[in-house]
């Protein structure tokens, strides 16, 4: 069986990833790193693990240079640049959680993240890793960039339109997550009195997903695509809901029929009947992306709206997703589960 570690693994994504990853019938999990917690059992951060586990936390060094055939990285901005270079130098393989490898081009980062990055050279070798449009290529690659949260609901909400060549211009995204979107270090916005009973617009025109899902939207259309892209700060744990308006690209019948086809075979994503519509706490806990499509009135309207659970299609189960890709294993292993509710 693989081998696979974590580094950064006491932060709400490792957390994700633990708990997925002691579950998969595949692969094994051999280390888990924190630099404050070295030494300790993995329990006593995450108490829902006791009495299935006996690892301990590791220092990150350890993880770098240990056996795993594949790491995942799931630390901060720019944090794990010149972890994944020695990683690679390993020849180990590689799934980042960052937004570090999301761009082939240097100028998304001094544009949208204010700085140069430190490893140009690398950017190139990253493949962006949302299945549902790369699968072949993060088959075969060594580094792939896990997408970003809100960028996954946002893409997938557009996917079949993009690919088809009829995304229309003046595409609006109001969309919303759940506080562990932040991480697991308190900061201002996010400890419990600031966000509980509240909820506002922040990163207003301005947030980092937006360059990653006009990307892959590009892409997929071989023409660029513009999105007004706004999120808010949703008083819940998990969970992100994109509502999505556009113009009526076709006929809607005709919309509906386009993004059945394109997901026809995507174990993850799944259409609702027309007009139906999803709520976060249809995926809670699960890999799935639920996606309704409504036509308004005056037919001039395309309402998408997308829901995942941040922390797994939007992050840790997606990475697995990747990670199963990789390793040449079934892409579903170690995702089955049924969402939890309510
Ligand atoms: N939360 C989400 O829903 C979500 C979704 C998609 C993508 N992401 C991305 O995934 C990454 C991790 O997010 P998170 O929410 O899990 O963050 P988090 O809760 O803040 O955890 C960060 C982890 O990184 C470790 N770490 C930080 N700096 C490090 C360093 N210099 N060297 C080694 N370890 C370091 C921390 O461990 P110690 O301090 O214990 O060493 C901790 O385990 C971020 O890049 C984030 O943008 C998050």
């Amino acid at each position: 069986m693989p081998d696979v570690a974590i580094l950064g693994g006491s932060g709400y994504t490792g957390g994700e990833l633990i708990r997925i990853l002691l579950s998969h019938p595949r692969v094994t999990l051999g280390a888990v790193s924190s630099r404050h917690l070295a030494g300790k059992p993995l329990a006593q951060t995450f108490p829902w693990l006791e009495g299935r586990t006996d690892l301990r936390f590791v220092t990150p060094d350890e993880v770098v240079g240990g056996s795993a055939d594949l790491v995942f990285t799931a630390l901060g901005h720019m944090e794990s640049v010149e972890s994944v270079a020695r990683l690679m130098d390993k020849g180990k393989k590689v799934v980042d959680l960052s937004a570090d490898f999301r761009f082939a081009e240097n100028a998304f980062y001094t544009r949208w993240y204010n700085q140069d990055h430190p490893r140009p050279d690398l950017l190139s070798r990253a493949v962006y890793g949302l299945p549902e449009h790369y699968r072949s290529r993060i088959a075969g690659s060594l580094l792939t960039a896990n997408p970003g949260c809100y960028a996954t609901a946002c893409i997938l909400s557009l996917l079949p339109l993009a690919a088809r060549g009829i995304l229309p211009p003046g595409v609006v995204i109001d969309a919303k997550s759940g506080v562990s979107g932040a991480g697991r270090n308190p900061k201002d916005n996010t400890v419990f009195p600031e966000c509980n009973e509240g909820l506002r617009p922040y990163a207003v025109a301005r947030h980092r997903h937006q360059p990653e899902i006009e990307m892959v939207l590009g892409e997929a259309g071989r023409k660029p695509a513009q999105v007004l892209f706004t999120p808010h700060l949703l008083p819940a744990n998990r969970g992100i809901l994109a509502s999505v308006y556009l113009p009526l690209p076709a006929p809607f019948d005709q919309v509906v029929e386009i993004y059945r086809d394109h997901y026809r075979d995507e174990p993850f994503v799944k259409v609702k009947a027309p007009r139906a519509v999803p709520g976060v706490q249809d995926v809670r806990g699960s890999n799935y992306c639920h996606l309704g499509l409504v036509d308004d009135p005056s037919g001039k309207f395309l309402l998408v709206f997308s829901v995942i659970d941040n922390l797994v299609k939007g992050a840790s189960g997606q990475a697995v997703q990747n990670m199963n890709l990789m390793l040449g294993l079934p892409e579903t292993a170690g995702l089955g589960h049924f969402p939890l509710a309510p």
